[in-house]
């Protein structure tokens, strides 16, 4: 692998934006947004409740409108987004719409209880048979100084509720139980929102009091340090190899996967570090690497929970046994993402040892050989995880249903073979 590349922008970031923008109901013109199903879901379940986004080119542009939000006619269908479906739920919320929420069939299993319970407290009225989607919001009325501590740790859930208390123009204070992604904070302090986030006696605390937000006609969104980990594994477990990437958010909430990956020992440096609209942007400069493998600190699991899938290839391809715990979580994303990793390895002959909340994994130094397909189970962290051990197979690697791919890396296979994979068309 070598080359030079940009990131593709940051998901849970470019959602976000949506959301926070279409509150401020000013032009604003976005920059490096990430055009690929999710966001997209979001976008246009924003236009179905009156937002006015559009999307020219590489930009996409919020227009001020005369109109305030309105019932939606059509469901709001939030496509395979855990994002997208928990955040709007908070803005409908927040805002008393009458609305039916639908999504595909893997985020139709997803546990929506997590913001459900909390909302309803908050005095939300919501309808979900199963807590799951379909759920159906009737007249809310958001109560003011709600103060919510968070059973797990979860930043859609923190999102969810502070969209809630924006768009009903309340208070709220939320205290997670580990510090997890923090964009929203910082977004709302960008836009001059009244708020304190941060660490207190190592446990997250957001304080917000509500004040008219103040619109700018610019945002930035940085790329996306989940996507740039797979070039960075990829580049890491092949031989002299060095990659750059380029424009990659470092929030000290996302990059837990380089701590990680350092005391793997890994070779990554960070160049041109700045700050652009409140969040840290920097290049990454990876090189192949001899990797060991470590137990995964438990406090770090929230904030490298995307990456476990490829965490758990650069494991394989580690001397030593790599231990990861505590990360029950993995069982309610896309996919159930312990048993996704582990069908895979066995049919790579990785040995590995799954339990409810984790997986031991022993690195392998020879070639892997594929007995059968992999299955992607539908998600698309597995699918390019798979994808990236290719690199250490000898005729490479099959992924069944890949198609998935395009919810938060578009441009995934194109970049990868660009730098020097070799990934074939039909994954
Ligand atoms: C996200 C938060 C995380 C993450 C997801 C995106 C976000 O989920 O797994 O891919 O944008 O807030 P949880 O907050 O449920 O852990």
């Amino acid at each position: 692998m070598s080359g030079e590349i940009v990131c593709p922008g940051d998901k849970s970031i470019s959602q976000r934006i949506l959301l926070i923008g279409s509150i401020l109901n000013c032009d604003m013109e976005i920059d490096g947004f990430l055009d690929s199903a999710d966001p997209n879901s979001t976008l246009n379940a924003l236009n179905e409740i009156g937002a006015s986004i559009k999307k020219e080119q590489e930009k996409v542009f919020l227009n001020k409108r005369n109109i305030p939000f309105h019932e939606p006619i059509n469901d709001l269908d939030l496509g395979n987004s855990g994002t997208g479906a928990r955040l709007i739920l908070g803005l409908i919320s927040g805002l008393g719409l009458r609305s039916k929420l639908v999504g595909d069939s893997s985020l139709s299993k997803r546990p929506m209880l997590r913001v459900i319970k909390p909302l309803i407290q908050m005095g939300a009225k919501i309808d979900s048979s199963k807590g799951t989607l379909p759920i159906f919001t009737i007249d809310s009325e958001i109560t003011n100084n709600f103060k919510y501590e968070m059973p797990i740790a979860s930043a859609q859930v923190k999102s969810c509720l502070l969209l809630a208390a924006i768009a009903a123009e309340k208070n709220i204070k939320i205290i997670e139980p580990k510090t997890t992604r923090d964009h929203t904070e910082r977004m709302i302090d960008y836009f001059g929102g009244d708020i304190n986030f941060g660490k207190k006696e190592n446990i997250g605390e957001i304080d917000y009091k509500f004040n008219n937000l103040i619109p700018k006609d610019s945002y930035k969104v940085p790329g996306d340090f989940s996507s740039a980990t797979f070039i960075i594994v990829a580049t890491l477990i092949s031989s002299h190899s060095e990659v750059l990437i380029r424009n990659v958010g470092l929030n000290k909430t996302r990059i837990g996967l380089l701590k990680v990956l350092k005391l793997m020992g890994a070779n990554i440096q960070i160049t041109n570090q700045k700050l652009e609209s409140n969040e840290e942007v920097g290049d990454i400069i990876v090189k192949s690497s001899k990797l060991s493998g470590i137990d995964v600190p438990e406090h770090i699991i929230p904030n490298i929970i995307d990456e476990i899938p490829i965490l758990s290839i650069a494991a394989a391809f580690a001397n030593g046994v790599t231990k990861i715990s505590n990360a029950s979580e993995l069982r309610v994303k896309e996919s159930d993402r312990l048993n996704a990793i582990s069908s895979g390895f066995s049919k790579l002959n990785i040995n590995h040892e799954i339990f409810q909340d984790g997986i031991n994994i022993t690195g392998t130094i020879e070639k892997i050989e594929p007995k059968e397909i992999i299955d992607s189970f539908d998600d698309h962290r597995i699918a390019m995880s798979f994808l990236v051990a290719g690199i250490k197979s000898k005729k490479g690697i099959s992924v069944k249903n890949c198609k998935n791919i395009e919810t938060s890396f578009p441009n995934f296979r194109n970049i990868m073979n660009s730098l020097g994979m070799k990934i074939d068309e039909k994954n």
